[in-house]
């Protein structure tokens, strides 16, 4: 395959004019929630790579260290001559253990993701420390339809989405994406990331962590905000809160109103009670069973499971439906 990065720039998804419109809708139901994809633009992206290394947020650390165990016997499920897509990309980090477990020169890379110039210089890293890998970067939100490049004859097409990013969907939206992705990787397979259920206190500080990056992260969707759209509310306005919602299984994240305050976007004014709050991101936890029952329901054949001795976090290989 040829080597080197081949650029794909799908329709610009996450342009102001869209988030100026989600943020609107955000605002204008009740309760206010508006989706976390919002979270990363160059700025979140940042932020959330350090969350990534704080001592309290054990994912990725526990998912890290799963993959170094383990990326032979996972890269043996995916096969030798794949197309490996990454869904929600963003640093590149944990594919590269992946990357190393395989044959370089019969692996085409096309990572997914939403923030352009942060997948850019990923994947500029990632050419220099992988010189024969071919690289086919798709800039566009994976959970619309999008268009993969074609999978080259007698090729595999492989997905990974690690970090429990579908943590993020709400039930339907995980069953949705994991139709979608049956549908694209027929023939092939999942490699996923899940954060499993478990002792409250050890959820609860992972999203409220003693540096305040996760409050900074996400109060940075309001920053934005007011960066890219002229937003205006009061500096102090609104507080970090998450909590761990076990009826739903999920932490929750949401920007509070520390007052009565009025948030001002494009002329139309929203209000906000003291202590309401804008939801910003669920954050889903599942159990091995009943994460692969959802797999299942969605055309996927659950296989090999690889979890840490705490059983914190879990990545599962799901085979793919026959091809059509
Ligand atoms: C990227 C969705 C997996 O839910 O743990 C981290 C995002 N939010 N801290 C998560 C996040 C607050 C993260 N995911």
């Amino acid at each position: 395959m040829k080597p080197g990065i081949e650029w794909r720039q799908a329709r610009a998804e996450a342009d102001n004019a869209q988030f100026a419109a989600d943020l609107h809708a955000a605002l204008g139901r009740t309760p206010k929630a508006i989706s976390p994809k919002y979270f990363y633009d160059e700025a979140g992206s940042r932020l959330f790579e350090q969350i990534c290394d704080l001592p309290e947020y054990y994912p990725t650390r526990t998912e890290l260290a799963l993959l170094q165990a383990h990326a032979g016997d996972m890269a043996a499920q995916m096969g030798e001559q794949v197309q490996l897509v990454e869904y929600g990309a963003g640093a590149l980090r944990k594919v590269r253990l992946l990357l190393q477990a395989m044959p370089r020169d019969s692996v085409q890379f096309v990572p997914v993701d939403i923030s352009g110039p942060h997948l850019l210089g990923a994947c500029d890293a990632l050419a220099s420390d992988f010189p024969g890998l071919a690289i086919q970067p798709l800039v566009a939100d994976f959970t619309r339809p999008h268009t993969l490049p074609p999978c080259p004859a007698a090729t595999r097409r492989v997905g990974f989405f690690p970090g429990s990013s579908i943590g993020n969907f709400t039930p339907a939206e995980a069953d949705a994406f994991l139709r979608l992705a049956a549908a694209e990787l027929a023939g092939g397979g999942l490699l996923i990331g899940i954060d499993l259920v478990k002792d409250h206190a050890v959820l609860h500080a992972a999203y409220n962590d003693a540096a305040g990056v996760t409050a900074a992260f996400n109060l940075n969707v309001l920053e934005r905000a007011r960066r890219e759209l002229g937003a205006e509310f009061p500096d102090d306005g609104f507080e970090h809160l998450a909590f761990y919602n076990p009826a739903y299984r999920r932490i929750e994240m949401h920007l509070r109103a520390t007052r009565p305050l009025t948030l001002q976007l494009d002329g139309e004014r929203y209000h906000f009670l003291e202590g309401e709050t804008l939801h910003t991101e669920h954050s889903h936890k599942y159990t091995v069973t009943g994460f692969q029952a959802m797999a299942e329901r969605a055309g996927f054949k659950p296989g090999a499971v690889w979890t840490d001795a705490n059983g914190w976090f879990a990545l599962l290989w799901l085979q793919g439906p026959r091809p059509v």
